[in-house]
């Protein structure tokens, strides 16, 4: 009977197991050969010998190459020499499937070329580790969201009218008619609140930016969520608990994985509450710090890494322009030349992790911002429509699945954080 390879580990001197699993590499010394077999669960050495080992078993992990995948049975033998102090002492070797001999994840590969072998890469046990640690994240989102009472939707990502500009949007031909992936699921999330009040939806997004900074993806995972008559305090409070519950909560589930990569995640970081600052007064950290601002500018990465720089935990930046945010941002009676907009930008530099704010719900201002930015309202005709029947107050965010792991695992890239990642420059495999 199969048994996992983190089973085997743990069993006692001279039990007979039988592993499947692939050969991460071969090491011949005469008629002592080493396998280290990898399944799903670990890495075990495996040791076949000659005089203990049947004799077609010698000659198969003769000819064994690496990532030929395999059927081992033998003994479990503690050995302190052997990596995890655990080795097999082969009885007999099954090829599942050999392995042509020009494996070509090597030593020394360029990170161009691991990302485009990524379907073969993606089996080290580091990537894998990386998958299961976003999965416990998702997870964690998902019983966050459930406790507050918040139902998940599935919206459509093929749409005809821009969320966030119409710069950004790849276009589909949809039938012989124009038709764009989505940036956002923002406005189907505005009109489910209508039935049920609170939604969270985790699925891609599309963005055709041309960045090319560590924190830009053309597809990314959006988590997003809209609130019924949640004003801006109301919805900073949410994403602050989330951020703070996903975070502990993904430090605990994913814990070996963390430490399997070298990292260890900083929950001090996510200790509530976190600074609110408005706009106004983020420019003038960057003023304190040297960096030239005005008002109307938009804070890109390198203004976001100064501002975020000044906290220890995530800060939200709130009331930014109007000229800066989408048209569909409510504009604050206070004072009329800002939004009810709220950032949140994680700190060490990582910048913004969640975008969000309060919407307009009344028909006229709504329309009128749509004018004013040279939109057509019959593109969003529908969009119009919530503010006629029964609007009421309502807030929502948006924040990317690579981004928080990017900063929680002090990550490189967003990409990384992704099985097949998509940018500017890559869409294979
Ligand atoms: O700030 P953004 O553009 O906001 C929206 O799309 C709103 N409609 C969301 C909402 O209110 N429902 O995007 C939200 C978040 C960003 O803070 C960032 O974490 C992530 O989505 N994001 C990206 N992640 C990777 N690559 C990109 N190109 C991203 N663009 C946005
Ligand atoms: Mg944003």
């Amino acid at each position: 009977m199969r048994r996992p390879i983190e089973e085997v580990l743990q069993s006692p001197e001279g039990t007979e197991v039988e592993v499947w699993g692939w050969v991460r590499n071969v090491r011949r010394h005469g008629k002592l050969i080493f396998l280290d077999l990898r399944d799903a669960s670990g890495i075990v050495q495996v040791a076949v010998k000659g005089g203990v080992a049947e004799d077609s078993a010698l000659r198969v992990a003769e000819s064994l190459r690496r990532e030929s995948s395999v059927k081992v049975t033998g003994t479990v033998k503690l050995d302190e020499r052997a990596p995890s102090g655990v080795e097999i002492r082969c009885k007999r070797i099954e090829v599942i499937s050999l392995a042509e001999e020009d494996y070509p994840i090597r030593p020394k590969i360029g990170p161009k070329k691991l990302y485009d072998y990524r379907h073969l890469h993606l089996r080290s046990p580091k990537i894998a580790s990386l998958m299961r640690i976003r999965s416990n994240l998702l997870e964690a989102f998902r019983e966050f969201f459930r406790s507050r009472g918040f139902v998940e939707i599935n919206c459509p990502s093929i749409i005809t009218a821009a969320v966030e500009g119409g710069s950004t949007l790849f276009e589909v031909n949809y039938f012989g008619k124009k038709a764009y992936l989505t940036q956002s699921v923002q406005f189907y999330q505005e009109a489910a609140i209508f039935g049920l009040e609170r939604v969270y939806s985790i699925q891609p997004s599309f963005r055709a930016e041309k960045s090319r900074t560590t924190r830009h993806l053309s597809e990314f995972w959006h988590i997003e969520a809209e609130i019924s008559f949640a004003d801006l305090n109301a919805l900073m409070d949410v994403v602050e608990e989330m951020v703070n519950y996903v975070v502990n909560r993904t430090a605990e589930t994913s814990y070996r994985e963390i430490k399997s990569l070298n990292r260890s995640v900083r929950t001090e970081e996510v200790e509530r509450p976190f600074p609110r600052i408005k706009y106004a007064e983020a420019l003038e950290i960057l003023e304190r710090r040297g960096v030239r601002t005005y008002w109307g500018i938009d804070l890109g990465a390198d203004e976001e890494r100064v501002i975020s720089t000044e906290f220890e935990r995530p800060v939200f930046v709130t009331h930014f322009p109007k000229e800066v945010k989408a048209f569909y941002h409510k504009v604050d009676e206070e004072d009329p030349r800002v939004t009810l907009s709220a950032d949140l930008l994680a700190p060490r530099g990582n910048g913004e992790i969640v975008g969000g704010g309060v919407r307009i719900d009344r028909y006229d201002q709504l329309i009128e911002r749509i004018y004013q930015f040279g939109l057509d309202p019959k593109d969003y005709s529908w969009y119009l429509d919530l503010r006629r029947y029964g609007s009421v107050p309502h807030a929502g965010f948006g924040i990317g699945v690579e981004r928080v792991l990017k900063w929680i695992l002090d990550l490189p890239h967003v990409r990384t954080a992704c099985l097949f990642p998509r940018t500017p420059t890559r869409v294979t495999p």
